[in-house]
């Protein structure tokens, strides 16, 4: 930035004077607007309908749109697409994809798709008062609800439940309608938000027409969904023989060895909250991906997720492992929000198109795709950790990003590729060896 002046009137530039004025603020003018200018869809519908995505968009920031094959998901094949910048994560999510479709694949089961929502308030007249003429009140709310909930219900959903929460040991006359619906295959953000904001109006008008409760102050704090579902759950394990001397999982370890060692790994990342985040990231970096492959929102997913690591009160890892005589099992359970309809899933060309390559799924069968996706990067991440370390695959996986920081020719790229096979990969390497062919 050039100066610290606020800008005003920003908004109401058209989007050749917003690329200017941004321009005028970097140290290369041209080539900042010739860049978002080349980022621009050769449609100009398609620019169009992205640009209306978001607010003051100047362009497309380009994130690999790629798929993970051989992903078998309760006895079916799937390509799981994978929107995700961080090379290694759809090979490493590939590799394991493709050892456990050879033995038996994921399993997976959705435990709940229940969403929760909250109407925040603080009241003066206790909770007896209130309690007391709640089933009333709630009618009344089913009833005021009717305009928004009459879609939902002809596809199945709607208000599960709506109980009334004492608060006030945290907060001095804070209560809470909290609110249990089902979504079917939305996301469901808008349908919680508009019943929620229709019981605090309904809430308001009962109490000023009451005698008794009008007496009292009441104030609406907020009506908001939470990102917190812990009851919108899928579980998915894969599972494996164990046998007494044989390498099915590692060249460097048995079986048994392995899955020792695994196990320690993964308990570990539940004891020790510094390893359960990185354990967790891990599985966040395949869950995100087939979440923003499909237009939905990773960010309440992760909200969600890690909410969920730590409700006993420590952060824990969300995957575990199993292990009887002869079976290894590993298992994830995650809670998550996803829609296929509604939101960006069918405006998103791509998300789209997505949807499509997973053969239009319903919401649950989504859940069980990410998780899948998440569990598989946990096992390759925790397989690699365990065994021969993180680095070395990592490493030759981001070779190609090296490369292209000192700026590689295709020739000298396919020459590195080579000669990194059997070197150690780093920046200092990578430079070393362009210089020596460069002469
Ligand atoms: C890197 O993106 C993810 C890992 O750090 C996960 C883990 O350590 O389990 C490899």
């Amino acid at each position: 930035m050039k100066n610290n002046k606020i800008p005003t009137g920003f908004s109401r530039l058209d989007k050749d004077q917003k690329i200017d004025l941004v321009s005028s603020h970097t140290t290369d003018p041209a080539l900042f607007s010739n860049t978002l200018h080349a980022s621009w869809h050769r449609d100009p519908l398609a620019q169009k309908l992205y640009d209306e995505f978001s607010e003051n968009t100047l362009g497309n920031y380009f994130f690999p749109y790629g798929v993970a094959p051989n992903f078998m998901i309760n006895g079916r094949m799937y390509m799981l697409p994978m929107v995700i910048e961080e090379s290694s994560v759809v090979a490493a999510a590939s590799g394991a994809a493709k050892f456990w479709a050879a033995r038996g694949g994921f399993h997976s089961e959705v435990i709940g798709i229940e969403k929760i929502g909250q109407v925040h308030f603080t009241w003066n007249g206790g909770f007896e008062l209130l309690n007391r003429l709640f089933s009333e009140l709630r009618l009344l709310m089913l009833a005021n609800t009717e305009r928004v909930t009459a879609n939902m219900m002809k596809r199945g959903g709607g208000i599960l439940n709506i109980e009334l929460v004492d608060m006030t040991e945290k907060i001095p006359e804070y209560y809470q309608i909290k609110a249990t619906f089902d979504t079917r295959d939305s996301m469901g953000a808008n349908f919680i938000n508009s019943c929620l904001e229709e019981f605090a109006d309904t809430l308001r008008d009962f109490v000023s027409a009451n005698k008794d409760l009008s007496a009292f102050d009441l104030h609406i704090i907020m009506s908001i969904l939470s990102n917190y579902t812990p009851n919108c759950l899928v579980r998915t394990w894969v599972e494996g023989e164990i046998k007494d001397g044989a390498h099915h999982y590692d060249d460097l370890y048995t079986d048994r060895e392995f899955v020792t060692r695994f196990e320690t790994g993964v308990r570990i990342a539940q004891v020790d909250r510094y390893r359960a985040t990185t354990h967790n990231k891990g599985i966040y970096n395949g869950i995100d991906a087939v979440v923003l492959a499909t237009g939905n929102d990773f960010r309440a997913v992760e909200a969600c997720g890690h909410a969920y690591a730590s409700r006993d009160g420590q952060y824990r890892s969300l995957s575990h492992v199993e292990i009887s005589d002869s079976t290894f099992r590993f298992i994830l359970e995650v809670p998550m929000a996803l829609g296929t309809v509604g939101g960006l899933t069918h405006l998103h060309p791509l998300a789209k198109l997505s949807l499509q390559l997973l053969g239009d799924p319903d919401a649950a069968q989504l859940m069980t795709f990410a998780s899948a996706a998440g569990l598989a990067n946990n096992y390759s991440a925790v397989k690699s950790l365990v065994t021969k370390g993180i680095q070395k695959g990592h490493m030759k996986m981001h070779l190609l990003n090296i490369l292209n920081v000192y700026q590689a020719t295709d020739e000298e790229k396919v020459h590195a590729v080579e000669f990194f096979k059997h070197e150690k990969v780093s920046y200092s390497a990578v430079d070393d060896f362009l210089k020596s062919i460069r002469g």
